[in-house]
């Protein structure tokens, strides 16, 4: 069984086969998925996927790259989404500089990551985090937040097997996806080899990242077991210990999902 814990099902790229796919997904062995928001308008489809799936649920969340959209209105109307049964994080939120350069842009970002990782605090919830260019910043800001104290995963890791342990240290899981599967992906296959498997959570981040043999191709979350296979091999351990233990992960990390598997 196949825990996805980072899929954006919303993204147009899904509108041609988006039901097919999900239609799919538990015959797949994909039991549990949960659909992330980046935006206001795909946290509001995110929460409609949920309402109609009963395997999916729903993080709510708005990521850095967007984070222009969010004012106080629309994070109170986050605060009243989180009530709902299969909202079961707050994400996707953090700190991206590989596109924003510019200061005060950087400085609103920071601002709402603070803000949703105390929305998270306040309602209980864990956090998906998105990182990217931003590793000191972002260690920096959570420290100061207390993070240790608000569960969640550093989604699609990219930095040092050095800095996950780090993450780790301050009760994080580390998500790893289709990177994995690449071959100049030195660091990533270092990271999973270095960090406990109880650490360790499967994510697509589909539409995007798919693994080889279908890099550059649409993903989905069937394309999940290369990334098992690969893991498992850098590990020397079966590809169903993967599945097993990282199910447990995820179950343990988003708690709102209880398991009826
Ligand atoms: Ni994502």
């Amino acid at each position: 069984m196949i825990f996805e814990t980072h899929a954006h099902y919303d993204d147009e790229q899904f509108d041609s086969g988006r039901e097919a796919i999900l239609a799919s997904l538990p015959d797949c062995g994909i039991k549990r998925v949960v659909n992330v928001g980046s935006t206001i308008e795909s946290t509001k489809k995110t929460v409609e996927l949920a309402k109609k799936y009963d395997f999916i649920y729903a993080a709510v969340g708005v990521h850095p790259s967007e984070i222009s959209q969010l004012n106080e209105e629309r994070f109170a109307w986050l605060r009243e989404l989180t009530k709902l049964e299969k909202v079961v994080a707050i994400g996707e939120i953090g700190l991206d500089y590989y596109w924003d350069k510019e200061p005060a842009v950087q400085e609103n970002q920071r601002y709402w990551f603070r803000r949703q990782m105390e929305l998270a605090r306040e309602t209980n919830l864990p956090i998906v985090v998105h990182s990217r260019d931003a590793a000191l910043d972002t260690m920096q800001i959570m420290k100061e937040a207390h993070a240790e104290e608000i569960p969640g995963v550093i989604h699609c890791y990219s930095y040092s097997p050095e800095m996950a342990k780090e993450f780790i240290k301050m009760g994080y899981y580390i998500g790893v996806g289709g990177v994995v599967t690449f071959k100049n992906a030195k660091k990533l296959k270092e990271t999973v080899e270095e960090i406990p498997l109880e650490r360790i959570l499967l994510e697509t981040d589909c539409p995007y990242m798919a693994p080889e043999p279908h890099r550059g191709k649409r993903n989905d979350s069937r394309f999940i077991p290369y990334i098992v296979d690969q893991i498992a091999q850098i590990k020397h351990i079966p590809p169903k210990e993967v599945e097993n233990v990282t199910w447990e992960n995820a179950l343990t990390l988003y708690k709102k999902i209880v398991n009826t598997v």
